[in-house]
C-alpha cells in the first residue's frame, strides 16, 4: 500500500505518552540470562530505586503518563517491564495486551502476574505461547515503525511469534534476524526517535537484515558496537521531541540537537547490572492500531533473505 506522509517531514511520534513500569522493590541479579548479568555483581536496591524514581519522574515531568505495576518478590527481572507485553490501543479504544512468553523459564512467572493486572485494568489479554509450549515472544523485541510492527528476533523472539503477532493485532511486520548476542533485544540496538529517523546498531544483525533496517529508516542515526554495549545509548525513550536517555555518546548528541531533540540524560547505572536500561524499564501502552500502525486486509510478516 501506498505511504501518503510526505517524505520531507519528521513528525514527532503519537506513541510513548503512557507506560508501564515496574517498582524495583525485589530487583537483583540472581541467574545470568544474559552476558550483562554476574550474580556476583549485585545491584544497590537504594540506589536503583531511586536512579527509577528518577526515571518515573522525569517521564511525567515530560507529561507522560506512567501506572505502576507491584513486582513479584520471586521476580528479580520484572523491573524491565518492556518484556512483559506488547500493548495497543483498537480504534475503538479498546485495549488489547499480546503477552511475551520468555525465552527464559526464569522470567515466565513475570507475565502471570502483568497479565492479571492488565486485565483487572480493562485490557483484554492474548498470549502466542506459555509455560514453554509455543513460539517465544518478549515484547522488548517489537516496535511500531512508519505503520508496520518491526521485530526482532533469535536470541529471545523466535521467527514463529512473529506470524500469530502480524495476525493477532492485524498489521504487517518486519522481521529482523538478531545475531549478537549482547544486543539480545531490539531495544538494545534501535530506538525510533520520530516517523524518520532512529538509533541503530547495525553490528546486532546478519547484514541482510542490518541492510533491511537501514532501508526502513530514512535518516539513521548509527551506534557503533561499543557504544551500544558500553552506553546502552539504544535502550532510551523518546517523549515527543525529548529524548531520554542512560548516556549520550558526543556525536550523537549533536547530531540529536541539530535534528532538533533535547537530550536528558539519566543515571540508570544500577540497572544496567541486569542488562537492561531505560526502555527495558517502560513498555509504552498507547501504540493505537489505525494509528501507529496501519491495519492490514492480510497480516504478512516479511523476512530478510537468508
Ligand atoms: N535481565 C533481563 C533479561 O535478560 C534484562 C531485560 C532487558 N530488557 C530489554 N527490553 N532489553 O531478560
Amino acid at each position: 500500500m501506498t505511504d501518503t506522509r510526505a517524505d520531507t517531514r519528521a513528525d514527532a511520534l503519537t506513541w510513548g505518552r503512557h507506560y508501564v513500569a515496574v517498582e524495583p522493590t525485589h530487583f537483583r541479579v540472581e541467574y545470568a540470562i544474559n552476558p550483562f548479568m554476574d550474580p556476583a555483581v549485585q545491584p544497590d536496591p537504594a540506589l536503583a530505586m531511586q536512579q527509577w524514581r528518577t526515571l518515573v519522574e522525569t517521564l511525567r515531568g515530560l507529561g507522560a503518563h506512567v501506572d505502576v505495576l507491584p513486582q513479584r518478590p520471586d521476580a528479580p527481572d520484572m523491573v524491565y517491564a518492556m518484556n512483559l507485553g506488547l500493548g495497543v490501543v483498537r480504534p475503538d479504544g479498546g485495549r488489547h495486551v499480546v503477552m511475551s512468553h520468555m525465552r527464559y523459564p526464569q522470567r515466565r512467572m513475570e507475565t502471570a502476574s502483568a497479565q492479571a493486572w492488565f486485565a483487572e485494568h480493562g485490557w483484554s489479554t492474548s498470549q502466542v505461547g506459555r509455560d514453554g509450549v509455543g513460539a517465544h515472544l518478549e515484547a522488548g523485541d517489537a516496535f511500531a515503525w512508519r505503520g508496520d510492527l518491526v521485530v526482532g528476533y533469535g536470541p529471545r523472539t523466535e521467527e514463529l511469534a512473529l506470524k500469530h503477532l502480524a495476525t493477532d493485532l492485524g498489521v504487517r511486520m518486519h522481521g529482523l534476524r538478531i545475531t549478537h548476542p549482547g544486543m539480545y533485544h531490539l531495544d538494545l540496538a534501535f530506538c525510533p526517535l520520530d516517523e524518520r529517523r532512529a538509533l541503530i546498531c547495525p553490528e546486532a544483525f546478519d547484514d541482510a537484515s542490518a541492510a533491511a533496517l537501514l532501508e526502513l529508516v530514512p535518516e539513521p542515526l548509527v551506534l557503533t558496537e561499543a557504544e551500544a554495549l558500553t552506553t546502552f545509548a539504544a535502550n532510551s525513550v523518546v517523549v515527543g521531541r525529548t529524548v531520554v536517555m542512560p548516556d549520550c555518546p558526543d556525536h550523537v548528541r549533536a547530531q540529536l540537537e541539530s535534528w532538533g531533540f533535547e537530550v536528558v540524560v539519566l543515571d540508570l547505572g544500577e540497572f544496567h547490572k541486569g542488562g537492561g536500561s531505560i526502555r527495558c524499564l517502560t513498555n509504552p501502552v498507547d501504540l493505537t492500531l489505525g494509528r501507529d500502525l496501519v491495519v492490514q486486509d492480510t497480516p504478512t510478516v516479511v523476512l530478510p533473505p537468508v
